[in-house]
């Protein structure tokens, strides 16, 4: 069990993180250096206790308002993390048949399993009609058709309509997925027909709609806004006889990468007030009101996250110093897409008592500074950093750009690790070229 000192930033060690008398990184009590020596470099760490954690928060912050959560997949997905969530109440919200692969092989319950996906494969839609998961979040017009013509009357597919509500959270413009400039979702104006559409087809069972706001949001009102505009568009379907009674409002509840970021708001408090938004706006379009659903990604698994790196060179230029380590650009593209920050450490001793600013950059062939830290002054190349809360959207997101293999990940549970994804080695990077 974790302490709650430990799961708070500690001047600039990130929850979970501690150092050693000496000064050495410790991550869940292991030693950043043993990590390294046992499954090489660079890694990306996920600390069972801090998503074990995130996981208890958010089941004790829903369950008082039956709100049902979906753990986005594409925060971060592989077999063995879906075997962790498997005996948790938790549902998998998958987008991808590589996604619903990975949960089936991990043998996670059908039912259990959200299809999104606003542009599904021929193979996807199939999938869901062949009842391969619970819900499908339908995201438009033709996706009904396509969805309808192949799923069977005696085992209807449940449906959520996804919205676009036209609510802009506040956030980076590449993670907003609502408004005149989100390709997302069904407009509200088109809703009625799209609901109409539905009836064609005996094998599509309408349970609700769904919408989601974007992705690391702090602003609490938005998703109370987008509460209001979904409760009352629930209203209209109502009034127009087709039994929707289930409202998912998505994701996108924001994560601190930094020790002096502004927290968001306590999940607890979030859950109240998006049951509490939506009783009171049933209350005056009199209807019951829904059941609620969630799925958030980085607000489970942001936080127990860290990527160990090697430095491979340090340099100076004019005034400033730069340490290129063994990854970025390719295994977090998060700074270069969204100018992210995420907050780097020495990890195989301190910084000492005179550090220097250094650019931290990858070592793709382009200028892929990922941010700048404190660091030792006499950093040297083997030194090893650790980059912090990098549990969402970094491996999910990681290329083979430069034909640079994708790092190992290892869980930590209990004083012990394992290894959950092998390390790639070039000739898995060459495997699937065709050479005649
Ligand atoms: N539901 C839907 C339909 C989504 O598209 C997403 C995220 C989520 C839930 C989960 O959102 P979360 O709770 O994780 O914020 N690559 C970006 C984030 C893109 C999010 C995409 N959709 C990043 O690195 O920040």
């Amino acid at each position: 069990m974790l302490d709650q000192r430990a799961l708070s930033w500690r001047g600039d060690l990130a929850p979970g993180l501690e150092r050693s008398a000496a000064g050495e990184l410790r991550i869940g009590g292991i030693a950043a250096h043993a990590l390294i020596a046992t499954y090489g470099s660079p890694l990306v760490v996920i600390d069972l206790a801090l998503l074990a954690h995130a996981v208890g928060e958010f089941v004790s912050a829903c369950a008082p308002y039956d709100i049902e959560i979906a753990y986005a997949g594409k925060a971060m997905l592989n077999a063995a993390l879906v075997k962790y969530l498997a005996p948790t109440p938790l549902a998998i919200d998958v987008c991808s048949l590589g996604e619903l692969i990975t949960a089936e092989r991990a043998a996670f319950p059908a039912k259990r399993l959200r299809m999104h996906g606003c542009g599904k494969t021929d193979e996807e839609v199939r999938a869901v009609a062949m009842g391969r998961v619970g819900t499908t979040i339908v995201d438009g017009i033709e996706e009904i058709e396509r969805l309808g013509n192949l799923a069977r009357a005696d085992k209807p597919a449940e449906i959520l309509l996804r919205v676009n509500t036209g609510i802009e959270a506040q956030t980076h413009a590449y993670t907003r997925t609502a408004g005149e400039h989100s390709k997302f979702g069904i407009s509200p104006d088109q809703l009625n027909a799209a609901l109409t559409l539905t009836r064609r087809f005996p094998g599509l069972r309408v349970r609700g709609l769904h919408s989601h706001l974007g992705s690391n949001i702090f602003d609490l009102d938005a998703f109370g806004a987008n509460v209001d505009v979904m409760v009352d568009l629930l209203a209209q379907g109502i009034a127009q006889g087709h039994q929707l009674d289930v409202l998912n409002v998505g994701g996108g509840f924001g994560v601190e990468s930094a020790p002096d970021q502004p927290l968001p708001a306590r999940i607890a408090d979030v859950t109240s007030a998006l049951a509490q938004r939506a009783k009171t706006r049933a209350i005056l379009r009199k209807i019951l009101p829904p059941k609620l659903g969630i799925e958030p990604g980085r607000a489970l698994i942001a936080r127990a996250g860290t990527t160990l790196y090697s430095v491979m060179a340090v340099k100076a230029h004019g005034t400033r110093n730069f340490a290129i380590i063994d990854g970025g650009l390719a295994d977090n593209p998060r700074q270069a897409l969204y100018n992210a920050y995420h907050h780097v450490i020495m990890a195989s001793r301190p910084q000492g008592d005179a550090p220097r600013r250094y650019a931290v950059c990858g070592r793709s062939c382009e200028s892929d500074e990922i941010g700048e830290a404190t660091l030792a002054a006499d950093l040297a190349a083997g030194d090893l950093l650790a980059m912090c809360t990098t549990g969402a959207y970094t491996f999910s997101m990681a290329s083979n750009y430069n034909r640079f293999p994708k790092p190992a990940v290892v869980f930590l549970e209990g004083g012990a690790h394992r290894l959950v994804v092998r390390r790639e080695r070039a000739e898995d990077v060459v495997a699937m070229d065709v050479l005649e």
